[in-house]
């Protein structure tokens, strides 16, 4: 495994890959990698020849007060992980690297599927994913790039700009990735302190609840409700508890596949997850 900091050193290891017509795939990351992550390398390493993940800590899609500079940068403990399940390069550039010293003129923003959810309460949020998972795929040139279902509205904004800009990639969703007790895992579950790494289970339980409810033919409205009041009641500070479809429009009827989706602060600590509710079961 090949660990590169700069473009050029990227491009360099990749060209004999290249000139071979390998198949590369490509899982963007802000490292801390758990058990996510890896399942992304692990789906890559199926189906690519050659697997490169990025670990960079993007700057621009922290907004103020959020947590850039506290964010956990653990690359040694992170190459050790992505070395065993077969990694083949860590793209592990400098903010200098990525951004240069010149004035960044360009902006990616991708209309109405940002506008709520996760977007509304991280204005600009999308926007800096976009335009840093657009440098990568531009700098990497994957055949095929991984982004895991725990962030559903990110992956729909990258399938969305990967489509409207003709982008010559594959996107892959892969499956959320959860802890025994239900929790998904996230890099931001270690700022949890043990009381609230109790609590934190809560959302998965309240989504399974909730399905069930659903299921069962209880008005949407009603569940949504409860999942809410039942968060608050257990500490959490609600952001937001929606329905949508899988593509992300407002749901209009309740007797066909739908999304519940799920933000709450425990302390300063934001959590997200949701949940496919499948109706034809
Ligand atoms: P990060 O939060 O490090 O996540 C990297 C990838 O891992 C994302 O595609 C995310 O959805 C996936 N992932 C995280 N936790 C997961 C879990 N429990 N199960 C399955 N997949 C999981 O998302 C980002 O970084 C950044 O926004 C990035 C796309 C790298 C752009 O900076």
């Amino acid at each position: 495994m090949k660990t590169e900091t700069t473009i050029q050193g990227l491009t360099a290891s990749l060209a004999p890959a290249r000139n071979t017509k390998k198949m590369i795939g490509f899982v963007p990351t802000m490292g801390n990698l758990h058990e996510g992550h890896l399942t992304l390398v692990r789906a890559a390493k199926k189906i690519c020849d050659i697997v490169v993940v990025s670990i960079f800590v993007n700057p621009i899609q922290f907004g103020a007060g959020e947590d850039f500079d506290s964010y956990p940068r653990t690359l040694e403990q992170d190459s050790r992980l992505l070395a065993d399940v077969g990694c083949d390069i860590i793209f592990a550039p400098s903010v200098e690297q990525m951004y240069g010293s010149q004035p960044r003129l360009t902006n990616i923003s991708v209309g109405q599927i940002t506008d709520d959810l996760c977007g509304k309460s991280r204005p600009g949020h999308f926007d800096g994913v976009a335009v840093v998972v657009t440098k990568l795929f531009n700098i990497v040139q994957p055949d095929y790039a991984f982004f895991g279902q725990k962030d559903y509205q990110q992956l729909a904004v990258i399938r969305q700009f990967v489509q409207d800009l003709n982008i010559p990639l594959e996107v892959i969703g892969v499956p959320i990735v959860r802890a025994e007790d239900g929790l998904a895992l996230s890099s931001r579950n270690g700022y949890l302190s043990a009381e609230q790494r109790e609590i934190a289970p809560t959302i998965y339980r309240l989504l399974k609840q909730a399905e069930q409810s659903l299921q069962e033919g209880k008005a949407l409205s009603e569940v949504l409700a409860n999942i809410s009041a039942q968060l608050t009641q257990a500490g959490f500070v609600v952001d937001y508890v929606e329905a949508r479809q899988p593509n992300l429009q407002s749901v209009e009827q309740f007797d066909r596949n739908l999304v519940l989706f799920v933000a709450a602060k425990l302390g300063s600590t934001r959590l997200i997850d949701n949940l496919e509710v499948d109706f034809k079961t």
